[in-house]
């Protein structure tokens, strides 16, 4: 068992370097992966030398997310509850397929779908599947969209495909995910015959401008803008358009999880008329990478949607993971969400959440103090900020990064370059807040120091 310690002091070694080494690895450490491409010998190695390979070479050419002071994409870190439970989970083996293959696996996710229910302020009695990413949250809440609504209209999208199917309207906002634009083009639905209904200065779907549809309708909504953090108006929205031909899906990759604050969920309101949500855990819940949730109200059309059976797959009346997901085998992944909502508690997902969206705040308004602008309200936890024209943002952002204190990526919002700064870890501390600002700005200012 030596190499259990001897992964364990490797662990406690990355660890520990997080605070203050560089965020992104620099070049000459990516170039070093180079000497991975080898082909493959002819004898076997053992465990410690195969750990020594992965982590000198490997573990300098990580990006350190886990970290305080990654603010890239929407990309979250891990609590160490979390963390934990995945390597438990993955010292466990158990395939999260069946309840007879790991009952310790099925009674996580029993028990982690109802407090996420409750949490979200979803009926209980939703659907939960636990899928990959929210990419596959949003695939698997509109194959269940799809279900209902062509069955409704005597069409059985599983048993005869799609060929002669009732039309579905699909209507999205002009910011759409492309998450979503995937899901539905894996769906057989199309990207080009959608519906776009344009947005407000903040991306928000106008809802006035939501067309009425007389047939069959599924209207993806978003709680959580990528770019701005905003919401689309979803409670008005499902009251506007509610019928039985109607599906309201929303993708709240991250913003779902402002349902859970007490400050922020004035955003998500009415997100329980919705019919199906999708959301990550690998986000802002601070799961290791990955987990996506997708939740039902119609449990059956998800199980319809997702079930296969066969001789050897009792058929009984308990919940069978499978039935809920696009995979049959698969990882526990209600382990890490069970032990990370346990750690938190009510109380500590509020404060995460409303900590985070804080600290987006401060960053806001140092940056706007010394001159910049920042482009969105910011009512979660994404900013962005010009620097001035494109080449001088884009350039600024490089140099950002080239520094190594934080990672920022950017965007073009409605038109403007911009750099993206998303605040979603546990583990960003004011300390790291003020010294990202304090990198950001000092870079910033010595470029156009030498730029005049
Ligand atoms: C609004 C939104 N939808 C969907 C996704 C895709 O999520 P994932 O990469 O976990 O599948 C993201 C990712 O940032 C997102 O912000």
């Amino acid at each position: 068992m030596n190499w259990i310690e001897n992964f364990s002091k490797r662990a406690t070694r990355y660890m520990s370097q997080l605070e203050h080494g560089r965020v992104y690895p620099s070049q000459s450490d990516v170039d070093k992966l180079k000497s991975l491409r080898a082909p493959l010998q002819d004898e076997p190695l053992n465990v410690e030398e195969v750990l020594e390979e992965l982590d000198v070479t490997g573990s300098p050419a990580t990006v350190r997310t886990t970290g305080g002071r990654y603010f890239g994409f929407v990309i979250g870190g891990s609590l160490p509850a979390a963390m934990s439970a995945k390597l438990m989970s993955a010292i466990w083996d158990q395939n999260a397929g069946l309840s007879v293959m790991s009952p310790i696996a099925s009674t996580l996710e029993e028990i982690s779908s109802e407090w996420l229910l409750d949490l979200f302020g979803l009926p209980s009695n939703c659907a939960t599947g636990f899928v990959t990413g929210d990419t596959m949250a949003n695939f698997s809440g509109l194959a269940a969209a799809r279900h209902h609504l062509l069955k409704l209209n005597n069409w059985n999208a599983e048993e005869d495909g799609l060929f002669g199917a009732p039309e579905i309207t699909v209507i999205t906002s002009e910011e759409v995910h492309v998450s979503v634009l995937k899901a539905l083009n894996m769906l057989g639905m199309g990207r080009s015959r959608i519906v776009k209904v344009p947005v407000d200065s903040q991306g928000r779907m106008i809802a006035s401008r939501v067309p009425k549809i007389d047939g069959p309708a599924i209207i993806c909504v978003q709680a959580g803008n990528v770019n701005s953090g905003s919401f689309d108006p979803i409670g008005e929205i499902c009251e506007r358009n509610k019928s039985d031909q109607t599906w309201v899906h929303v993708d709240g990759a991250f913003g779902m999880w402002a349902a859970v604050s007490n400050e922020k969920k004035y955003l998500a309101k009415g997100i329980e008329l919705a019919d199906s949500w999708a959301t990550d855990a690998h986000k802002w819940l601070n799961v290791p990478y990955d987990c996506g949730l997708v939740f039902v109200k119609r449990k059956e059309s998800l199980f319809n949607a997702m079930s296969a059976s066969a001789s050897y797959l009792q058929e009984i009346s308990i919940r069978e993971p499978y039935q809920f997901t696009p995979e049959m085998s698969r990882e526990a992944r209600g382990i890490p969400v069970w032990a990370a909502l346990r750690s938190l508690g009510k109380k500590g997902l509020n404060d995460l959440i409303e900590r985070n969206c804080n600290q987006a705040k401060k960053i806001a308004s140092a940056l706007e103090k010394a001159g910049f602008q920042i482009l969105n309200d910011v009512v979660l936890n994404q900013v962005m900020v010009s620097f001035g024209s494109p080449e001088e943002t884009n350039q600024i952002m490089k140099n950002i990064q080239e520094e190594g204190t934080c990672w920022c990526g950017g965007t073009v919002w409605q038109g403007k370059t911009a750099m993206r700064i998303s605040v979603s870890s546990w583990a960003t501390t004011d300390k790291d807040v003020e010294k990202s600002i304090a990198a950001i700005l000092k870079v910033a200012k010595k470029y156009q120091v030498l730029s005049t």
